[in-house]
């Protein structure tokens, strides 16, 4: 029997129990012994590699996080460490390695690769769905229906109380994930770090719509923009003259129970990834497009930043 080891690095997304659960299922039924690696690559440096069971994942489904933990391992970063990292793989015979992580996690796996030759799949799994070479990466679905469902209900208290809100979501230096919630939940503001802004230019318009019997406005904001929010919801009431408020979404968004398109999209992650891995594809990370999966080189997925999608920005000059 083979040995094929799954690990989480970076971090979590809801979508990773789901995976992990079809990564003991699957390969078993195709004949390979599964092993979990705790933590990230600090597991893999500590050692912490374990056999897994069905009873390890039994009732995981549900859960966001992740069962076998996650990291950002600062000593993976340096290669004696990736040394002892394989070492540990190879005192447990294992010779396949799934990684679920975002691009920081993949750089790592790059060098790690590139050292010791490790066979190797990457999944694609950050809320920020920032990684090239991908249109979709685990546990964004899921990321997107909580803002959902925060945004609807701060909506109520901001139409209750004739104010401004100002909602910053996560994604690092992406604006994905506030670009997509502010389409979908029809906000009036959307900033997000790829596109420049100048609040000036929406004062008129504001102003106007207030005359006209607006009561409230939902601005979405990322994270990255270069102002802070609340700089942002003092503009609200100086230069638009409504009372503000921020509310900053936070690590809400990368938990809860996985929506049923991070399950299924867990479920093919994994079936795809082990596939590769038996069909003898030794480095490669697994990615979700237009004509859907395909995998791709881990060089070209790290070597380049994504670009956002050019329709759902052009939706934006229209907000
Ligand atoms: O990469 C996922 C992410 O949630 C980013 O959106 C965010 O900037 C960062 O991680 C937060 O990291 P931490 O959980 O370490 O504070």
């Amino acid at each position: 029997m083979k040995n094929i080891a799954i690990l989480c690095s970076g971090g979590d997304v809801s979508g990773m129990n789901p995976a992990l659960k079809h990564f003991v299922e699957y390969s078993l039924q195709r004949g390979l012994t599964p092993y979990f690696v705790y933590d990230g690559y600090e597991g893999l440096i500590d050692n912490n590699i374990f056999k897994a069971g069905y009873e390890d994942v039994s009732g995981i489904i549900i859960r966001g996080g992740t069962k076998i933990g996650s990291a950002r391992s600062k000593r993976f970063m340096q290669s004696e460490y990736r040394t002892i990292a394989k070492k540990n793989l190879d005192a447990h015979a294992i010779d396949m390695l799934i990684v679920l992580g975002g691009d920081g996690s993949f750089r790592g796996l790059h060098a790690f690769y590139q050292e010791h030759k490790i066979k190797f799949c990457g999944i694609p799994s950050t809320i920020d769905n920032d990684i090239n070479g991908t249109d979709y990466c685990l546990g964004v679905d899921t990321a997107l229906n909580i803002i959902k469902i925060s945004i609807d209900s701060i909506r109520d208290t901001a139409s209750s109380f004739r104010r401004a809100f100002v909602i910053e979501t996560m994604g690092r230096d992406c604006g994905y994930l506030a670009l997509v919630s502010s389409l979908t939940s029809g906000a009036e503001l959307c900033l997000i770090p790829e596109v420049s802004y100048d609040l000036s230019v929406h004062e008129q318009q504001f102003k106007e719509q207030i005359k006209n019997g607006r009561r409230y406005f939902i601005a979405v904001v990322s994270e990255g923009i270069k102002d802070e929010s609340q700089t942002i919801a003092d503009w609200f009431e100086d230069k638009i003259g409504i009372e503000s408020r921020v509310s900053v979404l936070g690590h809400i968004q990368r938990g809860g129970n996985p929506t049923i398109y991070d399950r299924l999209m867990a479920y093919k992650f994994v079936n795809h990834a082990i596939n590769a891995l038996m069909n003898g594809k030794e480095e490669s990370i697994v990615c979700y497009a237009k004509s859907g999966f395909e995998l791709r080189s881990i060089e070209e997925v790290v070597s380049k930043r994504k670009e956002l999608d050019p329709e759902l920005l052009s939706c934006l000059a229209n907000v």
